[in-house]
């Protein structure tokens, strides 16, 4: 299935660090983009989602530094792996390795954690 539904998120700041969105946020086997604000302007993320576990990567691509959604918040994900809308880089989404396409180089990551149902900064 391609093109999960998705939803574009602004960081939330909770009482015990920075909470990005709940873990039900993201759909199990998709994906959804966070914009993160910062005093620098800010950057989008992209979080993959199987089951319990959450990868994240900055939502730029390293072939073009071209955003990997078709859409805000919509991504191609199949089969374990993302695709860069722009011109098809394919990236493993549980490492970001980069595993096809025009890309030799894989996704930059964003460490984050699941604590009590949020994915937090941390
Ligand atoms: S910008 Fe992603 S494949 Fe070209």
């Amino acid at each position: 299935m391609w093109g999960f539904p998705v939803a574009t998120q602004v960081l939330e700041v909770s009482p015990d660090g920075n909470a990005i969105c709940r873990l039900e946020d993201i759909p199990d086997g998709g994906a959804i983009a966070v914009d993160i604000d910062s005093s620098t302007g800010g950057f989008s993320l992209i979080l993959l989602r199987q089951g319990d576990r959450i990868f994240a990567y900055h939502n730029e691509c390293p072939h073009a530094g071209r955003r990997l959604d078709w859409a805000p918040g919509k991504f191609l994900v199949k089969d374990g792996a993302v695709i860069c809308a722009a011109h098809g880089a394919t990236f493993d989404v549980a490492s970001g390795a980069a595993l096809a396409g025009p890309c030799r180089n894989g996704l930059a990551p964003m460490p984050l954690l699941v604590r009590d149902g949020l994915v937090v900064m941390p």
